[in-house]
């Protein structure tokens, strides 16, 4: 993460995307953001959707690639299609970019590897840094992922003096204090997470919630959970548990709620109650004190805004994957 974000820094600290060639005339003329890609690389773009909305301005819809490829989307050169992929080589994205360069579109890929094909097909091309993904799953390359969605958006509205500049302060001072959260988080919350995956680890169902930004943190947790530990999961935001799944809530099954925005945490946690009622254990992500609540094990991420929360809040998850996997 430091890596992303050093290489969008220039000497002065300011953000530097100038290869892009954004002007302020070509970006009023946009009237929609597609962010397209598959799997994690999705979930990433699902991150920062609401951050682009809220400080842009710009409609903007997180597609699936392998969908979106086949339904003959409006795209047009009103259109700005950025496409997400760790490898750069996945064939539904390529096909997605190529198609949006037919209807005209500007393309933006954001990918970890260099000359990779999405890269030498899209007009343009920004790199994550995340360094060589070994495994199959996607880990450094998704929080990476998010930060440089996250570094962009900031870019853009700054560009388009969309929204409030005291805001685009602060947001960068968050991502600049990415790196280090992320080691405090990953210090302080190690033995949690191993003591939490030494009880669930011979589950066979895991259900996630969350609401807002949280509930895509919950979506790639889930991801992450059936892909390195062949466990079941489900992942909900969090209001909607109560239109039927909760049936599926019974006695000792798991439930992993984060609770990161502090607007909806009051929301979540009842939501969570209502689970804990039907005699579910529970974890919690959150930067809210919760120490004297009913859940079984709640872990602290650092204070950080919601906007970025998703960067801090994906690791304990992932390390809790590996672990349960470890023991299994
Ligand atoms: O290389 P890509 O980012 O395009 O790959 C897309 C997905 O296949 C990938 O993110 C997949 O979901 C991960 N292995 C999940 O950990």
């Amino acid at each position: 993460i430091r890596n992303t974000i050093n290489s969008r820094l220039n000497e002065n600290g300011e953000y530097d995307f100038k290869d892009l060639n954004l002007s302020k005339e070509y970006l009023k003329s946009i009237n929609k953001i597609y962010i397209v890609a598959c799997g994690t690389a999705m979930h990433a773009g699902l991150a920062v959707k609401n951050t682009l909305e809220k400080l842009c301005k710009i409609v903007t819809q997180v597609e699936v690639a392998s969908e979106f490829r086949y339904r003959d989307p409006l795209v047009d050169s009103n259109s700005l299609c950025i496409f997400v992929s760790q490898s750069g080589e996945t064939a539904d994205t390529l096909a997605a970019l190529n198609l949006c360069k037919l209807h005209g579109a500007k393309t933006l890929a954001i990918t970890n590897v260099i000359g990779s094909s999405i890269t030498r097909a899209a007009d343009y091309s920004i790199f994550t840094h995340a360094g060589p993904e070994i495994a199959v799953a996607s880990t450094k390359a998704y929080t990476c992922q998010v930060t440089l969605l996250t570094m962009l958006a900031i870019h853009l509205a700054e560009i388009l003096e969309s929204c409030d500049s005291q805001l685009i302060e602060t947001l960068k001072l968050n991502v600049l204090s990415l790196p280090n959260k992320l080691q405090e988080c990953f210090n302080k919350n190690l033995d949690l997470v191993q003591d939490f995956s030494s009880k669930v680890y011979e589950e066979s169902d895991v259900f996630f919630l969350g609401r807002g930004v949280d509930y895509t943190t919950a979506l790639e947790g889930s991801l992450k959970l059936k892909e390195i530990s062949y466990i079941h999961s489900e992942a909900y935001p969090a209001g909607e548990l109560k239109h039927g799944p909760i049936a599926l809530i019974e006695d000792g099954t798991t439930v992993i709620s984060i609770m990161t925005d502090k607007n909806l945490t009051p929301k979540s946690i009842s939501n969570t109650q209502e689970v804990i009622t039907r005699g579910a254990k529970t974890l919690i992500i959150t930067n809210d004190d919760l120490s004297n609540s009913n859940f079984d094990t709640v872990i602290n991420i650092p204070e950080i805004h919601p906007y970025v929360s998703p960067i801090l809040a994906i690791v304990p998850l992932q390390l809790l994957s590996y672990y349960i996997s470890k023991n299994k």
